[in-house]
Formats: structure tokens, C-alpha cells, sequence
């Protein structure tokens, strides 16, 4: 049975009461509002250790003025089982309070340059300092062996490993695989904000990250694929913030040089932002 946490001297407590047993710890930071996509992250932690603890944290410094934080979803009870099912040793719940004891202005904050300033940093001011404040003091709580993220947020990742590499934390970090709905659509907590109209559409994003892919498969310069697709979803009604090829780590390509490559696409369809990505 799943336990939950809410007061940090506890949380210590349980870690420290695996760690003298030799337990390895994984550790899966989330925002709530859970599905298929999280859980399979505490299964990815689940296979490199003992004892999976995941956070349920709606964290403030991430969101900016105009975006959803009071409105985003908050659904701990069906979390908890969610969470339960999918083999989750422990629910860490802390409060705003307990995670920015001096207050959120006066908190110490983590900046990583170069990569948090692009794509999601250029449109979300300020985001990324907020996602690397709050993990770095999620481990610093949960003290973890391994933590997962998700690859749909594609950015983040870099972001954290870049925050983990440079800071030296002892985490060795995990990158689950995108968990897609039937038609293509990548699962986020933010899909519940599309009405039934919208819905449909949303699954236009995966056809275009697969349109990009081919285009640049058949030799298309990128300026070409990227602008055709920023069309396609224009034409699908949405309000296009940019769709864009990128090497791995995220610097701009070269036409024709070889490589892996990365397409990434934010976009939003009336009131809700989506974003999704396709390696190859
Ligand atoms: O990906 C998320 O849900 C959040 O950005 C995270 C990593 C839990 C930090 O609040």
C-alpha cells in the first residue's frame, strides 16, 4: 500500500530507514493530475530501484502571471490510486509553505543558462528557473539514487540533466518515452482544458511532427519544413509559437549535415498550449 507524506522530518525519516537497509531510491517529480504518462515513469524508476517515492507539487515559480496555476487541475485522491496501482511506494505532498519557507519571492533560485533561454524559455519567461528551483529542492528532500522525466517535455529534460551535471547532484537521471492517446496525441495533463471541438484537432500536432520528419528525411531545407509546418497547424486553427528542428541538444542544424534530430512544436488550439515533440 501506498503511504503518503506530507511533513518533510517524515519523509527523511523513511529514506534514510531504506537507504541503512541498502535500498536504492527512485524518485518521480510531478504536478499531479496524473495519467498513463506518469505512471509509466514510476515504472521506468521502479526497474533501477527498490523504492519509488513520487511528489504531487503544483508548483507556483514555474507559472507565470498570465498562465494556469490557480486553474490547474488538482486530483489527489484518484492520484493516490493511480499511483498505488502502478507499484508507487510513497506520495510526497508537501505544502507551498514547507517548500518556499522564506516565501516564493525571497526563495534562492536555480538558473541554468544557454539552454533554459530558448523555445519554451523565449515563450514562458522564466519557466525553467522555476521547474529548476523546485527539483533541486524535491532532491535535496527526496535525496534520490534516479529520477524520471518524461521526454514530452523535451526541453525540461536538457534542462534538468544540464542542472544535475553542472550542480553535481548524485542522480542519475531516466527518460521515459512519450505515452500517446490512440489518435497520436501525446498525454498531458493540460488535454482537459480542449473542448469536444478542439479535441480532434489537437491530434494535428502529431501529423505535423510527422509531416517535419519526412520533410527533412527527403532533403527539404529546414527554414522550408519548419515554415510548412507552422502552415499546416495555422490552417488547423491554431495560434502557432514555433515549430522548429533541432539537433538533440537543441542547437540549430545545419541543411544536410547528418545526425539525430529533434522536432518540436508549441502551439495552442483556443485557451490550452500544447506541446510534443518526435525524435529521429
Ligand atoms: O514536469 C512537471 O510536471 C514539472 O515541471 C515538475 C518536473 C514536476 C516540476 O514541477
Amino acid at each position: 500500500m501506498i503511504e503518503t507524506i506530507t511533513e518533510l522530518d517524515a519523509l527523511r525519516a523513511r529514506v534514510r530507514g531504506w537507504k541503512r537497509e541498502g535500498l536504492r531510491v527512485g524518485f518521480v517529480p510531478t504536478m499531479g493530475n496524473l495519467h498513463a504518462g506518469h505512471y509509466s515513469l514510476v515504472m521506468l524508476a521502479r526497474q533501477y530501484a527498490d523504492r519509488v517515492v513520487s511528489s504531487v507539487f503544483v508548483n507556483p515559480t514555474q507559472f507565470g502571471p498570465n498562465e494556469d496555476y490557480t486553474r490547474y487541475p488538482r486530483t489527489v485522491d484518484a492520484d493516490v490510486s493511480g499511483l498505488d496501482g502502478a507499484g508507487c511506494d510513497v506520495l510526497w505532498l508537501p505544502t507551498v509553505e514547507s517548500m518556499y519557507p522564506f516565501g516564493v519571492e525571497l526563495a534562492a533560485k536555480v538558473h541554468v543558462p544557454g539552454v533554459s533561454s530558448v523555445l519554451e524559455g523565449a515563450h514562458r519567461p522564466g519557466h525553467f528557473d522555476g521547474v529548476c528551483t523546485v527539483v533541486s529542492r524535491l532532491f535535496n528532500q527526496v535525496l534520490p539514487d534516479v529520477a524520471a522525466f518524461g521526454k514530452k517535455d523535451y526541453q525540461q529534460l536538457a534542462v534538468i540533466r544540464q542542472m544535475v551535471a553542472d550542480l553535481a547532484f548524485p542522480v542519475e537521471i531516466l527518460a521515459g518515452s512519450i505515452v500517446r492517446e490512440t489518435d497520436g496525441l501525446a498525454m498531458s495533463s493540460r488535454n482537459q482544458y480542449l473542448s469536444a471541438e478542439e479535441r480532434p484537432v489537437a491530434a494535428e500536432i502529431r501529423r505535423t511532427l510527422l509531416a517535419m520528419r519526412d520533410g527533412i528525411a527527403a532533403g527539404r531545407p529546414r527554414a522550408e519544413v519548419e515554415a510548412a509546418a507552422s502552415r499546416q497547424l495555422d490552417a488547423a486553427g491554431y495560434a502557432v509559437d514555433y515549430t522548429v528542428v533541432r539537433r538533440p541538444d537543441l542547437s540549430e542544424p545545419a541543411d544536410g549535415e547528418p545526425g539525430a534530430r529533434v522536432a518540436l512544436i508549441a502551439a495552442r488550439l483556443g485557451r490550452t498550449r500544447l506541446i510534443d515533440n518526435l525524435e529521429f
